[in-house]
């Protein structure tokens, strides 16, 4: 059945926005007047969050700020969430970290953009580690953001390529136009509810498997897979099934996701494993001959997770910590789309068409 289009509010223009742009036909991602690759890989975490949130957010003393003051919130927000490990121990990791930030409240000293960012990689590393029955481990405040993240969930000292791996991701991951999350942010921030309320119904848009919960989906395709030479009958298997491929296709692009290869430079620059990464471009290819064959409309191409879970594979992190890792990124983003929004100043409300049965006439 074709779905009306107004259903995914295809096309729909819901916001006018300064923060990032997602050309879909040409295949770009613009991050405030830059092209995603001139920051992914090439600057920390804390330096294109201060770039992105110029004008928006106040960052009083630039970079060497956020990153004292994200190190703070960091140190604040692990004693705030500790009387509650024991209920996110029964949690999945992206519902423990839903639990955390939502003990956040409205004036708390945590409900501030920077303070808040860190906050996010603090519960997510908490709710991870409490998923696998282990303590969490206490914040770094001198480390840098990502190398923190990294210390947090393994317990060791991370190797710098690893560090620079994981702000490569997040500064990939940092914006992308009116994504789901993004707009149930904005609808909520709309509403004058608060930042930390959007944050929360934002990571729960999140949450789902067409959006950040894809990745960890993805591994479990390369499980089922096992092997290059059943890489095409398997996928065309599942493609027959109705399946979607997760890790493909994507509501905006026409083409390849410019993420994708961004991140793909990132995992072989780590050269752990060639061999797993030699695995993934087989299905890749695979995967894009069997879409190509599967569909003779729309263009279906890679789309960012599925090389998020092989550089998150690679760092170590549990499948189900994924979606977690890309709220830690993700964060700045939401923050500086509520912002916005709230200078907009007008409640999102659109309206439906009722299609239902009408009452009978009165006689
Ligand atoms: N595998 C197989 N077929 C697909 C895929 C896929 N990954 N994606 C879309 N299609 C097909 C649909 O079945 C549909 O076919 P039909 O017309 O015969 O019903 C057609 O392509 C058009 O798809 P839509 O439903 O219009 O796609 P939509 O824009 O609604 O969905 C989405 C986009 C959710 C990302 C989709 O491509 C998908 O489910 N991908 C897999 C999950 C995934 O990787 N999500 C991460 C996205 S990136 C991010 O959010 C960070």
């Amino acid at each position: 059945m074709t779905m009306p289009r107004a259903i995914g509010l295809d096309d729909v223009v819901a916001a006018e926005t300064s923060l990032s742009d997602v050309d879909g036909e040409a295949g770009r991602l613009i991050l405030r007047g830059h092209d995603v690759e001139e920051l992914a890989g090439r600057v920390p975490y804390e330096a294109a969050v201060a770039l992105f949130w110029d004008g928006f957010v106040p960052v009083g003393g630039g970079v060497a700020a956020l990153r004292r003051d994200m190190g703070a919130g960091r140190v604040a927000a692990f004693g705030r969430f500790a009387p509650l490990e024991r209920a996110a121990a029964g949690l999945s990791p992206v519902e423990g970290l839903r639990l955390f930030l939502s003990a956040i409240a409205d004036e708390d000293a945590l409900a501030v953009p920077a303070a808040l960012v860190g906050a996010v990689g603090v519960a997510a590393a908490m709710a991870v580690r409490l998923s696998e029955g282990r303590a969490p481990l206490a914040p770094d405040p001198a480390l840098s953001h990502a190398a923190d993240v990294l210390r947090m969930l393994s317990g060791r000292t991370p190797a710098p390529a690893h560090v620079a791996a994981l702000d490569t991701y997040l500064v990939t991951i940092l914006d992308h136009g009116l994504n789901a999350s993004t707009f149930t942010a904005r609808v909520v921030a709309s509403t004058a509810a608060g930042l930390p309320s959007a944050v929360v119904a934002a990571l729960m848009a999140l949450k789902g498997p067409l959006h950040g919960g894809a990745p960890g989906p993805v591994l479990d395709m390369l499980d089922a897979i096992a092997t290059a030479e059943r890489a095409d009958a398997w996928l065309a298997a599942a493609l027959a099934r109705g399946d979607r491929l997760m890790g493909f296709g994507h509501r905006v692009y026409r083409v390849r996701d410019p993420r994708a290869d961004v991140l793909k430079a990132a995992i072989g620059r780590l050269t752990d494993r060639p061999g797993r990464i030699a695995f993934a471009e087989a299905v890749e290819e695979a995967a894009l001959r069997q879409l190509a064959a599967h569909r003779s409309g729309r263009p279906l191409d890679i789309n960012v997770e599925f090389y998020t879970a092989l550089l998150l594979e690679a760092l170590g992190v549990p499948r189900a910590g994924f979606t977690p890792l890309f709220a830690i990124g993700r964060v700045a983003g939401w923050v500086a789309h509520v912002r916005e929004q709230e200078a907009a100043g007008r409640i999102i409300r659109p309206q439906s068409r009722y299609v239902g049965p009408m009452p009978a006439r009165a006689a």
